[in-house]
């Protein structure tokens, strides 16, 4: 009966909905796998340690909020947490909370009465009761209207939902993951989040790091995705030169792992003999880095981008003083660079020799 009502409910979605999904059902390569087989490579020590706390958290019921960039694998974690409950057994259902508009949003959560509103000719279930004994993923948390965030936490105070239009509550039974690829702690401080909400969902919160920030990761998943691709194009055999390899571990990595898996798929498709070489990878250029540093420049056009890439890492996690610690980053490389040279390095910079020998005596280069 519940089964039959979840496969009905996605049915429905999928053919009301034509732009980006709304829910997604589960990866069919992960199928008569075991869990820990299941498409995940976690390489890293940064990840191996991820890949541990996940697996001691998930068996609670403890609400969990993931935070990473654009495909970091927000959503694949997400499905980890529910595999490796007791909820294994129950629905998974995703639903991007940024897809609905504000009108509709809280009909699609919690369901409505005939008649609740114009337009609602029949009652129906909304996703936390679809999701009932097993998880519920709300993605990208953050584009969730105040006032559907206030009904969020009384469902989860409460553990019960009241469709629109109802007087009635239904109890549940949902495990509650949500996703967030903004900064949920800025967002509450602008007023645009709730902070009840923000520390009920915080209890326990999984950190996924961007790729560039765990390059042990790099080359295990891009072995992963070639085997993969190789035997879905049905290559006898796949290898990587050497000179890819390095462009592979040398890139930032914007797209993080969605677009680690795009750039071999592609890669895959257009090589020769199942060799894949730096000219089949087409990397982006703005995004180049220099191995080993965290978010360095190559080539002229692209060290601004770069460079603005860098600053944006540094304002996720702020120092104390942040423009004096980037000034005297700016001022100290520029140094280095024209070695020891007050004039020079004033020319590059644009800065009067004055205002840089004040600053050098600052930090400590000058008496
Ligand atoms: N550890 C991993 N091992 C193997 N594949 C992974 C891993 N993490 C992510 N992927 C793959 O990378 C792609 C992106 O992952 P996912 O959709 O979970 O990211 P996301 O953070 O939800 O992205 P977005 O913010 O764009 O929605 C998927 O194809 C997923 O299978
Ligand atoms: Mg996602």
């Amino acid at each position: 009966m519940d089964k039959y009502r979840d496969s009905k409910k996605i049915a429905d979605v999928l053919s009301d909905f034509h732009g980006e999904p709304l829910i997604t059902l589960p990866d069919p390569d992960s199928h008569a796998m075991s869990i820990r087989a299941t498409a995940l490579v976690f390489a890293d020590p940064a990840s191996i340690r991820l890949l541990e706390y996940i697996e001691r958290i998930a068996p609670s019921d403890a609400t969990v909020l993931i935070i990473g960039e654009t495909g970091t694998g927000k959503e694949l974690v997400a499905r980890q947490v529910h595999k490796l409950s007791h909820r294994q057994e129950g629905p998974f259902i995703a639903v991007n909370c940024g897809a609905f508009s504000e009108s509709l949003v809280e009909s699609e959560l919690f369901g409505h009465e005939r008649g609740a509103f114009t337009g609602a000719l029949s009652a129906r279930s909304g996703w936390f009761e679809a999701a009932n004994g097993g998880t519920l993923f709300l993605d990208e948390i953050g584009d969730l209207p105040l006032s559907a965030q206030v009904k969020i936490l009384r469902v989860l105070q409460e553990r019960e939902v009241v469709r629109l239009g109802s007087r009635t509550a239904i109890p549940i039974d949902v495990r509650l993951v949500a996703a967030t690829n903004i900064n949920l702690a800025a967002a509450v401080q602008a007023g645009r989040f709730r902070e009840d909400l923000y520390y009920r969902l915080n209890v326990a919160a999984l950190d996924l790091l961007p790729l560039r920030e765990r390059p042990g990761d790099i080359l295990p998943l891009v072995w992963y995705f070639m085997e993969r691709y190789g035997k879905r194009l049905a290559l006898a055999s796949v290898d990587l030169s050497t000179d890819a390899e390095r462009a592979l571990l040398g890139y930032a990595w914007p797209g993080n792992i969605r677009e680690l898996e795009n750039v071999i798929h592609h890669a895959l498709l257009i090589c020769k003999n199942g060799k894949v070489t730096a000219a089949d990878l087409h990397l982006n250029p703005d995004f180049g880095m220099l191995y080993g540093s965290a978010s360095l420049v190559v080539g002229a056009t692209s060290s601004l981008k770069s460079l603005e890439h860098a600053l944006a890492a540094l304002y996720e996690q702020p120092a104390d003083n942040l423009f004096d610690t980037i000034e005297e980053a700016i001022i100290r490389t520029a140094y280095e660079y024209c070695e020891s040279n007050q004039v020079q390095t004033g020319r590059l910079l644009g800065i009067s020799r004055n205002i840089l020998r004040h600053r050098l005596k600052r930090y400590g280069y000058l008496t």
